[in-house]
């Protein structure tokens, strides 16, 4: 198409939600409260690729403990803005988690149904705590029960880019949490 992405910048990034002075103080709470949770423990932070990729790297900053770090990519088998409920790993941890204090850092909590996975499949790995840290949630587009310890921000239903996230692999590098002009595209 010969059309570079940041050409879709005026059309589809719309209205931002969270500026990025807003995503930094509270990124800086919830590392000032993981920090007093965890004294004398050594929390294993796990970031969920690539969403997560910017929020795990400033939380893991403004956390004042040793801490050991690992990735996990996981897919749905559904589309791009559609969950289908059935998760795969795309690319799984390098370090066991047995006997270990694990949080999982995650982007956005959405219909519930990857970090429901997510979580059944690290609990069968024998941590010694298991906790969840979200950026976001939002709580109206819930299909499964499902929480997360620490959240950073409550969301009305709106598909949000930037700060990690993305609308077709586009806007992660965004540094604010914007709103996405266009819906997401209808299921065939
Ligand atoms: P869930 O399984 O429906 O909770 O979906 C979680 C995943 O869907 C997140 O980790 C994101 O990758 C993606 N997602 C959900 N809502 C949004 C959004 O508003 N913007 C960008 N990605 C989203
Ligand atoms: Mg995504």
């Amino acid at each position: 198409m010969g059309v570079h992405w940041f050409q879709h910048l005026n059309e589809e990034v719309g209205e931002v939600l969270i500026d990025s002075e807003t995503i930094q103080r509270r990124v800086r709470e919830l590392g000032a409260e993981i920090t007093r949770d965890y004294q004398g423990k050594t929390p294993h932070l796990i970031g969920i690729l690539k969403g997560a990729s910017i929020f795990h790297a400033d939380l893991v900053r403004a956390i004042d403990l040793g801490v050991s770090l690992d990735f996990m990519a996981v897919g749905s088998y559904g589309g791009s803005t559609k969950t289908s409920g059935e998760v795969r790993i795309l690319k799984d941890l390098d370090e066991s988690l047995e006997g270990k204090d694990v949080l999982v850092i995650e982007d956005i909590l959405d219909t519930g149904l990857t970090l429901h996975y997510l979580l059944q499949n690290l609990e069968s790995r024998g941590p010694k705590s298991l906790r969840v840290v979200a950026l976001l949630n939002k709580p109206s587009r819930r299909e499964i029960e499902v929480t997360a310890d620490y959240v950073g921000f409550d969301i009305p239903d709106h598909f949000v880019i930037g700060y990690g996230l993305d609308f077709d692999q586009r806007y992660r590098n965004l540094p604010n949490i914007s709103i996405l002009k266009l819906g997401p595209a209808p299921a065939p």
